[in-house]
């Protein structure tokens, strides 16, 4: 092939992309990856990607730039597939995707271990002060005998699931968008049903160590946790789903953990709710705005320091992780173009 008819693919952040290094270097695609100056976010701006997408056939991108149709306009009908090395697809426009038929990918399941120890890091922190604690040293609640309520219940609710045995928790409940009722043989349960502690313990016993109980009542299940952790994708039917109701409903010695998008919790009523004594402490790897949060944001205030723990978006980093996440994005992006080398499809596509 000549050079120009080559696919081009654009890479909007410094990856370790080995398969598009690979087929960049065997001539089967061209290739534009942003490369940050020492002052530059180590992801491409919204401009660049604008400048550089034109004749592009695919994008890989992560959160920071939203994929809407201005930019697949701007890339034009080469473009097949966009992308992106997250397993949150909230920042891309399915809608505009669907209708130029760009396909979509994203990386689930490879990030579910990292992004549940990372969970189970803000439970702690959270619950035993361990920010107030660095510098006078407080008593705080044990997880044990407590109710963990899960918001959503993928992959990754599913792996911290398995991993809270070892804490003892009193019992989880889980709220899916559609109620579906424990049960390890429907398919929706299939990371619990991989772990093999966690399966043969039920093949022994009957139950898991821990009862796991559906609760389809938002409202039931902020009544009765301890700790309520946001594990569900943002789309318009989640954002905001921990609102001012929800809040209100809470224990005042519960905590929020929110390890999957800003928008799924009102910031406004959180800092009202945590201001107001309704609960106990917020714990966060994600905020709305992010990452423009500015010295003065209210879950900055002082009086807030020892009831919020607030991380930078970091619960997929482990070096493990960010490979594996950069492999997949890969893998569907050349799949889609037709150019894994066993000839396979997507690994990892969204259904728009
Ligand atoms: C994801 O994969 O969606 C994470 O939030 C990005 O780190």
């Amino acid at each position: 092939m000549t050079e120009s008819v080559l696919p081009l693919v654009v890479q909007c952040c410094e990856m370790p992309t080995d398969e598009i290094r690979a087929a960049h270097v065997q001539g089967k695609i061209r290739l534009r990856v942003w490369k940050p100056g020492p002052s530059d976010h180590l992801c491409a701006n919204r401009a660049w990607v604008l400048e550089q997408v034109p004749g592009a056939s695919a994008i890989l991108c992560v959160l920071n730039v939203k994929m809407d149709s201005e930019i697949m306009d701007a890339a034009g009908p080469s473009l097949r597939v966009v992308s992106t090395m997250s397993v949150g697809f909230d920042h891309i426009d399915l809608e505009a995707a669907k209708a130029r038929h760009v396909r979509v990918g994203h990386t689930p399941s490879v990030l579910n271990d990292a992004v549940a120890d990372l969970t189970l890091l803000l439970m702690l922190m959270i619950t035993r002060r361990a920010m107030e604690s660095a510098r006078v040293g407080f008593t705080g609640p044990s997880l044990h005998g407590k109710t963990i309520g899960l918001i959503g219940f993928g992959g990754i609710a599913q792996t911290l699931v398995t991993k809270l045995q070892a804490f003892h928790p009193g019992r989880i409940l889980y709220k899916t968008s559609a109620p579906k009722p424990f049960d390890l043989k429907n398919p929706a349960f299939s990371f619990l049903a991989a772990d093999p502690l966690f399966s043969s313990y039920i093949q022994v016993h009957g139950s898991p160590p821990v009862p796991v109980e559906n609760e389809p009542d938002l409202h039931t299940l902020a009544a009765e946790s301890d700790i309520v952790v946001v594990l569900a994708n943002l789309s318009a039917s989640t954002h905001h789903v921990v609102d001012a109701a929800f809040l209100e409903k809470m224990k005042p010695s519960a905590y929020l953990v929110n390890v999957s998008r800003g928008g799924l919790v009102d910031t406004a009523a959180l800092i009202h709710a945590l201001h107001a004594d309704q609960i106990a402490g917020a714990a966060l790897d994600v905020v709305e705005g992010e990452p423009n949060i500015p010295a003065d944001h209210g879950l900055l205030a002082p009086e807030l320091a020892d009831k919020v723990v607030l991380l930078s978006h970091i619960a997929s980093g482990t070096i493990e992780t960010r490979h594996a996440m950069a492999s997949l994005c890969a893998r569907n992006g050349l799949g889609a173009l037709g150019l894994l080398a066993d000839g396979s499809e997507m690994p990892a596509e969204v259904q728009t």
